[in-house]
């Protein structure tokens, strides 16, 4: 089993650059299943019902979120209707949707689980013991298990790669979409890399146009952060896992569009 994971899409540039490349990427590297990261699709902060159904048609089979899904006013149906999608698992029980799922690919059944990182961001849940718990709620039912570990430090993300080493097929970081240089499997056999990047403008900071950050950052003037346009790449891992849940290598992935 091929598994490609795609870092926070950004923006328009983002999604166009998903819709228009991953029918061709997924038969280039033979992938099975393809899970990105929709926190910031809608003008870099959240995701509309026509941009779920646009990167579904595009090969995404399923979308996780992150620390945008307040910005995310529009798909609340969608969340609480669709296997495709889920958001953080550590939110308030009542939370709308689900913060994992399962995708069957014929050959096998793969989870996804969405946690949220704590440190440095708003409060939510232990995401240590979502996770314990979300893991005994997928008992044996998944061949293969994914988590996406949405979250600002690498220390907190090097601890749940540690944590559920062995345990699950990949730990792969999002939100601080600037991939890291730590790509590998751990001593227990799970794939891991706190940072997989993000499929967007890279000419910016985070996706933002740089000259309106600097302003904000230098003047503390009220300015807003549009999304940035050039330098447009894909950016992910490939996991091949063959049959067994853990993992027999992970690569990272970029593709340059320009
Ligand atoms: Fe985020
Ligand atoms: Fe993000």
């Amino acid at each position: 089993m091929r598994l490609l994971f795609l870092g926070d899409i950004v923006g328009k540039p983002g999604y166009q650059a998903v819709c228009t490349y991953l029918a061709d990427v997924r038969v280039q590297h033979q992938i099975d299943v393809v899970v990105a990261n929709a926190e910031n699709v809608d003008n870099g902060s959240g995701l509309t019902a026509d941009q779920y159904h646009g990167l579904l048609g595009s090969g995404v089979d399923v979308l996780t979120l992150g620390d945008h899904l307040p910005r995310c006013t529009t798909i609340s149906s969608i969340l609480r209707e669709s296997q495709q999608i889920i958001r953080p698992a550590n939110l308030p029980p009542k939370a709308v949707g689900s913060g994992w799922t399962m995708f069957d690919l014929g050959v096998g059944k793969l989870a996804v689980i969405s946690l949220l990182g704590r440190v440095y961001m708003r409060p939510v849940d232990c995401p240590f013991h979502a996770a314990d718990r979300v893991l005994g709620e997928i008992g044996d039912q998944a061949d293969w298990i994914l988590v996406d570990f949405h979250a600002e430090a690498t220390g907190d993300k090097q601890l749940m790669g540690r944590y559920l080493d062995g345990r699950v097929t990949a730990v792969l970081g999002t939100h601080t979409h600037v991939p890291t240089a730590d790509t590998g499997i751990l001593p227990k056999g799970t794939a891991f890399q706190c940072d997989v990047g993000m499929c967007g403008p890279h000419e910016s900071i985070l996706g933002r146009k740089i000259d309106q950050v600097l302003k904000h950052t230098l003047r503390a003037a009220p300015v807003r952060f549009h999304v940035a346009s050039d330098d447009v790449r894909l950016c992910g891992v490939i996991v091949d896992a063959g049959s067994g849940k853990l993992p027999r290598e992970i690569e990272r992935f970029e593709k340059k569009i320009g």
